[in-house]
C-alpha cells in the first residue's frame, strides 16, 4: 500500500514538472480583432461601398487576424448589408457587429449576422463618470443594471457576446472591475477596456487591466481585449501594456485609422509582438501579407500613409544618410531589426541624398553597371555632391550622366 502511494507521489510529482515546464516554455496566443471596416471607416470622407469592403475583408481572412468588426448594423442600410455579405463570405474569422446596449440594436446587429460561420456580437456602454453623467444623465447603477441587461438579451441570440465599457480608460477601476464581473456572469465571453479618448499612458493602462486580473473573480471565464486610440500617440504601447499584463486580444486597425489620431496599428502591434520573443506572445498574422493590405486600405479610402510610418510607410526600409547606409551595406541588421521580407517588402532601399557618402554611391554605380576605383569614386562623388546640393534626391537614372560629367 506504501509502495502503491510512494509511486503515485512520484509520478505525480512528474507531471506537474512536466506541466510546468511546458507552460513555461509555450508561447500564449494574442487574438488580433480588426476593425478597420467599423471604427477605422468612421474616419470622415473614408466611406466604403459594401464591394470595397468585401475586398478588404476578404483580405483579413487570408492575412489571419480572429475576428473582422464588420460594421454598426443599425447605424446605415448600407452598414447593415455589408455586414450581411462579409458575413457570407468570411471563412475563418470571426464577423462582429457593433451595437449600442439597445435592444433594437441588437436585434438588427443579430439578423446581419445570421450567415456568420462564427458570429460575434459587441455590445457595451459609456462607462466613466463623464460619459454616465453627460452623455446619459443616468447613475452607475442604472449603467450598470442596462449593461447586463445588454448581454443578457444578446446572449438569448449569439454564444459569444463581447462587452466593451466605453472610455474606461477613464473609468474608476473599482467601478470597472464590479461592470466586468457582473456582464461575464450574465455571459459575456470577451471583456474590451477601451481607452476610447487616448488617454491613458501606457503603465495606467497596463495597470488597469493588472487590476481586472486581480480584482475580476471571474476574470478567467472571459478574454480581455485591448482597444486603445491614439490621440496621445501611445496606442501602440498601450496595447502592448495591456498584453504585458494579461490582456489576449487587440482591438486595431489597419495603418493605424480611426477617429480623430487614429487606433491602434495592427502591423506595429504584431511586429512588436514579433519582433520580442521574449513576451512570449505569438498571433496567427501572415506578416508577409502587411504591405499588401495597408496599400489596399489605404488606396479604398483614399488615405495616404505616411512616409516615415512604422512597418509600412514607404521609408520604413530606406536608408539616406551616408553612416547608415555604410552600415546597412556592410550588413543590414547594423540598422534594421526588421527583415523587409517579413512585412512583404522585398529589400531595404538606399536613398542618394546630398547626405550620402562614397560607400552608398559606389553600391548604387555598382548595381547600374558602373565598377568604380577609388580615384574614380572621389572624382565622381564631387560631381555627385553638386548635383545633390541642388536636387532632394539622387536618382539611379541621373548617376550616368553624373558619371560622364566627372571625365574619369
Ligand atoms: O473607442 C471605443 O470606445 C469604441 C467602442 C465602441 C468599442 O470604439
Ligand atoms: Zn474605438
Amino acid at each position: 500500500m506504501v509502495i502503491i502511494r510512494d509511486k503515485f507521489l512520484l509520478y505525480f510529482g512528474y507531471f506537474i514538472i512536466f506541466i510546468s515546464l511546458y507552460s513555461f516554455l509555450m508561447n500564449e496566443s494574442v487574438k488580433i480583432f480588426d476593425t478597420t471596416l467599423r471604427d477605422g471607416e468612421q474616419v470622415p470622407g473614408c466611406k466604403l461601398e459594401t464591394s470595397e469592403k468585401l475586398k478588404i475583408a476578404e483580405k483579413l481572412d487570408f492575412l489571419g487576424v480572429d475576428v473582422i468588426e464588420a460594421g454598426f448594423p443599425v447605424s446605415s442600410p448600407g452598414d447593415y448589408n455589408s455586414v450581411v455579405e462579409i458575413s457570407k463570405i468570411t471563412k475563418n474569422a470571426s464577423v462582429c457587429g457593433l451595437t449600442r446596449a439597445v435592444k433594437k440594436d441588437i436585434d438588427i446587429a443579430v439578423s446581419a449576422l445570421h450567415y456568420a460561420k462564427r458570429p460575434r456580437l459587441h455590445t457595451g456602454i459609456g462607462t466613466s463618470e463623464s460619459h454616465i453623467k453627460h452623455k446619459f444623465n443616468s447613475s452607475r447603477e442604472k449603467i450598470l443594471n442596462r449593461a447586463v441587461e445588454a448581454v443578457k438579451y444578446s446572449k438569448k441570440f449569439i454564444d459569444d457576446v463581447e462587452f466593451y465599457a466605453e472610455d474606461a480608460g477613464r473609468t474608476e477601476n473599482e467601478f470597472l472591475a464590479l461592470i466586468c464581473e457582473k456582464v461575464i456572469e450574465a455571459g459575456a465571453t470577451v471583456i474590451n477596456i477601451p481607452d476610447t479618448t487616448g488617454y491613458c499612458l501606457p503603465i495606467e493602462y497596463g495597470k488597469k487591466i493588472n487590476y481586472l486580473v486581480n480584482n475580476v473573480k471571474n476574470i478567467d471565464k472571459a478574454t480581455i481585449s485591448c482597444h486603445c486610440h491614439n490621440d496621445l500617440g501611445l496606442a501602440t504601447a498601450n496595447s502592448i501594456e495591456g498584453v504585458m499584463n494579461g490582456a489576449r486580444q487587440i482591438e486595431c486597425t489597419i495603418n493605424g485609422i480611426g477617429e480623430r489620431a487614429g487606433n491602434t496599428s495592427l502591423e506595429e502591434v504584431v511586429m512588436v509582438l514579433k519582433q520580442h520573443p521574449e513576451l512570449k506572445l505569438d498571433t496567427n498574422i501572415n506578416t508577409k501579407l502587411l504591405l499588401d493590405i495597408s496599400k489596399i486600405v489605404s488606396e479604398s479610402m483614399g488615405v495616404v500613409v505616411q512616409p516615415n510610418k512604422a512597418i509600412v510607410g514607404a521609408n520604413a526600409f530606406a536608408h539616406s544618410s551616408g553612416i547608415h547606409q555604410d552600415g546597412v551595406i556592410k550588413k543590414r541588421e547594423t540598422y534594421e531589426i526588421i527583415n523587409p521580407n517579413d512585412v512583404g517588402v522585398d529589400e531595404s532601399s538606399i536613398v542618394l541624398t546630398a547626405r550620402s557618402g562614397r560607400a552608398a554611391l559606389a553600391y548604387k554605380a555598382k548595381n547600374i553597371g558602373f565598377e568604380l576605383s577609388k580615384i574614380q569614386l572621389d572624382k565622381v562623388y564631387s560631381q555627385f555632391l553638386e548635383f545633390a546640393d541642388k536636387n532632394k534626391e539622387v536618382k539611379d537614372t541621373d548617376l550616368p550622366n553624373i558619371i560622364q560629367l566627372a571625365k574619369i
